[in-house]
């Protein structure tokens, strides 16, 4: 009986220990970094050429590299190498590049799969930013990780929050990307 009492009190404790390792209450974090950045997206559309900035280089059967595909651009990846900037002006002075891929990874629906970097050169930053997560194009914002980073964002962590900020037909989309850093070192 002495032995099972114990057992039970080893296990309340073990509680205890468990769920002050992995609190609950998340909203008493607070980002120990915020950055608001847009980057700028030209889609290839067999005549822009010169000026677009992402190509899609996969497509499903029946489909081309020209047009995103029918049903929700399932089975297209498009490579970007965008421009950065601090505001929502195409033509401001960029502060780096935007580069990586998006995936068409839904059949039912418009959501793709971002996994891309920020590299940011400007003198009020110089390093990279890593960001990776489902991007369901049709909400209003978006929350990806930010995996990590290099440079001025050495080891660093957290949630970037996007939104469409300008769609203009198949051309040119602009992304706001609110990222808070939760991990700085
Ligand atoms: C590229 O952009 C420039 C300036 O925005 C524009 O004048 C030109 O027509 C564009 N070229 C193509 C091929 O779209
Ligand atoms: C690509 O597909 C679209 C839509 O099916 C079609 O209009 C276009 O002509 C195709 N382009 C090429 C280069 O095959
Ligand atoms: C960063 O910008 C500076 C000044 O414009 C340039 O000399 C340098 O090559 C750039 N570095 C990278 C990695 O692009």
């Amino acid at each position: 009986m002495a032995a099972r009492k114990t057992s039970v009190l080893l296990f309340f404790f073990m509680f205890l220990a468990l769920s002050s390792a992995f609190p609950r209450n998340k909203n008493k974090y607070k980002p120990c970094k915020h950055l608001v950045l847009f980057f700028h997206d030209i889609i290839y559309n067999g005549k822009n050429a010169a000026n677009a900035t992402s190509a899609i280089v996969a497509a499903p059967q029946g489909a081309n590299l020209t047009i995103l595909a029918p049903q929700f651009h399932f089975g297209n990846i498009a490579v970007f190498d965008d421009p950065i900037t601090l505001d929502n002006n195409l033509h401001s002075k960029p502060v780096g590049r935007a580069q990586g891929m998006y995936i068409y990874d839904t059949k039912n629906t418009f959501t793709s799969w971002l996994g891309f970097s920020f590299a940011l050169n400007s003198t009020d930053y110089q390093g990279s930013i890593n960001f990776i997560g489902a991007d369901p194009i049709l909400i209003k914002t978006r929350d990806i990780s930010v995996v990590g980073g290099t440079g001025d964002f050495f080891m660093h962590r957290g949630i970037a929050t996007i939104n469409t900020d300008a769609y203009e037909g198949e051309v040119y989309f602009r992304l706001k990307v609110d990222i808070k850093f939760y991990e700085c070192w």
